[in-house]
């Protein structure tokens, strides 16, 4: 820790008076999921609009006073709860030795939980970045994400480590399953919509569904594993030369094939459909599926008729990001 030559973290932070603040984003998954599974690359990047945010007042007496207003918790450490994400990242700073931490924490966020937007893993985040800045520590977003990791791993058991990457990062990241989650750079910004259809699908059920059907029939969904595979390297590579609008056709052509996974429903097709004809570059389902979200690459004129007529077609929540080079 304490590399200040490579630190871009503090760009997230604010110090006023003994009060710091720190947020973090949402990511959504643009290409690849389920194929990820079985080994095959996806790509996730970061959604700004929507953030986790950490509040660290310095106090006089001793211990963090942890507050979670969105869902009604207060507590103390050290203890603090047994096997709480939070937990662990305090006692990981409490490790380094150091200023003790002393004060209150506050955290809130305005990332829906259990919608496929990394919602545990940007609140990780921000609270690494806001006891970082706290304590004066520089830390690099490789040193982010791993501290993240561990309070992820809390969550998730063993998660594949692509949201903390994503989120720590606040960049495109590749990802292939086993592998360290590869952070790349792209040359033109482009515009997201996310929507979410209002339906919640557990992604567990939905991933067992689709390994149920990949035992009954292992070649036909093979292919479409690796027909997936070719379109997430496409969408790199358009995406590094800034072929946003050969990008977006690619993802469509994604949802075609999680459409034959049998993962999307009648509501996401209307929401992809609605979109494409409100002038998107390309639309597909993004996340597990069978509810959940849609994303939608869009040229930042389009965005206000797509929104209508996503709306229109049964999305409930709307928001918009700009994924920046
Ligand atoms: O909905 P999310 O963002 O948690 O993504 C699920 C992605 C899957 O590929 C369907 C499952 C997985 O573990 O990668």
């Amino acid at each position: 820790m304490g590399t200040p030559a490579q630190d871009t973290q503090h760009q997230h932070t604010t110090l006023q008076g003994d009060v710091v603040t720190a947020s973090a984003p949402a990511k959504v998954i643009l290409c690849g999921e389920h194929a990820v599974v079985y080994g095959r690359p996806a790509i996730a990047v970061p959604v700004h609009g929507i953030r986790a945010q950490a509040t660290f007042t310095a106090g006089s007496e001793p211990g963090v006073r942890v507050h979670l207003p969105d869902i009604d918790q207060t507590w103390v450490w050290p203890p603090g709860p047994p096997d709480h994400p939070l937990v662990a990242i305090l006692e990981h700073f409490a490790q380094q030795g150091g200023r003790p931490l002393q004060g209150t924490l506050q955290v809130r966020s305005t990332i829906p939980i259990a919608a496929g937007l990394g919602s545990s893993a940007a609140v990780a985040v921000a609270v690494v970045r806001v006891l970082a800045r706290a304590l004066n520590l520089s830390l690099t977003p490789a040193q982010v994400s791993a501290i993240a990791y561990k309070a992820e791993t809390i969550t998730h058991g063993t998660p594949s480590g692509v949201d903390n990457t994503v989120i720590a990062y606040e960049q495109p990241v590749w990802f292939v399953r086993g592998g360290p989650p590869e952070p790349f750079s792209i040359d033109r910004p482009f515009t997201l919509i996310i929507a979410h259809s209002g339906i919640q699908a557990s992604t567990r059920e939905v991933v067992a569904g689709v390994r149920a059907r990949w035992q009954e029939d292992r070649s036909r969904y093979e292919a479409i594993f690796d027909a997936i595979a070719d379109l997430v390297h496409r969408v790199r590579d358009a995406l590094e030369r800034g072929a946003i609008e050969a990008a977006g056709r690619l993802m469509t052509e994604n949802h075609r094939q999680l459409q034959a996974l049998g993962v999307s429903i009648p509501r996401l097709d209307a929401m992809v459909q609605a979109a494409l004809a409100a002038g998107a570059w390309g639309a597909k389902l993004a996340g597990a599926g069978c509810g959940g979200n849609i994303v939608i690459l869009t040229p930042k004129e389009r965005v206000q008729p797509i929104t209508v007529a996503v709306r229109r077609a049964g999305a409930r929540d709307i928001w918009v990001t700009t994924v920046e080079t």
